[in-house]
């Protein structure tokens, strides 16, 4: 770790460097350094040597990347099921280290105060070790990510916001992040149901954690809506009608996305039954 902290120049470089790397070990420690050393003030934002941040981020050999209607859902009463629900999350969690780094590196330009950086940072932390404790839990379980296929939706609805900020924090974290909150509670039951408790246990950290992101994005979205005069519901259903295909699914957990700072003015009227 003390080596790969010299080689940290910026945080638009460490964040870049963590994108890139296709070795999650590597990927998640790098992000991890990063965001230590930024919170530490030990980093300039950009350095002119950084590197491009790239179209895609680096990834092993395996998943097997498949359309997301190919993943089957499996019932939690079986080890298979668990496994398959596990490297389902597993594959969100890694998609959401590149995500976040990915705000940092792409938007490291953009005209907003440094605590932006620390949010996207912590965030990028957290998931990283999200990915880990995922991780953790499929290998005692007996399997490993990778072992099946998983979908390549998530980085695609991110990518094609690449170019306007406001778009990408309506997308990442007010959709799809927010998504994990109305989610992850029933879950957590279902697998303390069927016995399960050091999985849901893994989900609860991971909710809590969640809370923070959604609110993180909340927080930025507003910001850049004040900054421009508009009116963030309002622009937020124009960015999701723009960029994201398809309706929000409901039923929404109404009282952590509030908490998060993201009120049913947002999404209410954005659901299947009223959108058509
Ligand atoms: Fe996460
Ligand atoms: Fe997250």
């Amino acid at each position: 770790m003390s080596e790969l902290r010299h080689d940290i120049e910026s945080l638009r470089g460490g964040a870049v460097r963590a994108i890139r790397s296709a070795d999650l070990d590597e990927k998640t420690e790098i992000a991890q350094a990063t965001a230590k050393l930024w919170q530490a003030r030990r980093l300039s934002l950009r350095s002119p040597r950084d590197l491009a941040v790239p179209d895609r981020p680096g990834r092993p050999d395996k998943p097997l990347l498949t359309p997301p209607t190919q993943v089957k859902k499996r019932s939690l009463h079986t080890l298979h099921g668990r496994i398959a629900l596990l490297h389902a999350l597993a594959h969100i969690e890694l998609n959401a280290v590149d995500l976040a780094l990915d705000i940092v590196a792409r938007f490291a330009s953009e005209r907003v105060p440094h605590s932006f950086f620390d949010g996207w940072m912590q965030v990028a932390f957290e998931e990283a070790k999200h990915f880990r404790m995922v991780r953790d839990r499929l290998q005692t379980l007996g399997s490993d990510y990778g072992a099946l296929p998983a979908h390549d939706g998530l980085w695609q609805a991110a990518h094609d916001t690449r170019n306007d900020l406001t778009a990408r924090l309506a997308v990442v974290p007010l959709i799809l992040e927010a998504r994990g909150l109305d989610v992850t509670p029933s879950l957590q039951v279902g697998l303390r149901a069927v016995g399960d408790t050091e999985s849901a246990d893994v989900l609860k950290v991971i909710y809590e954690d969640e809370k923070g992101h959604v609110a993180v994005g909340a927080k930025w979205f507003r910001f850049l809506c004040a900054r421009e005069r508009k009116d963030p519901a309002a622009t937020f259903q124009a960015l999701v009608r723009a960029n994201f295909r398809g309706p929000l699914k409901a039923p929404f957990n109404d009282v952590a996305r509030a908490e998060a700072g993201l009120t049913p003015a947002f999404y209410r009227s954005m659901t299947a039954s009223t959108n058509h």
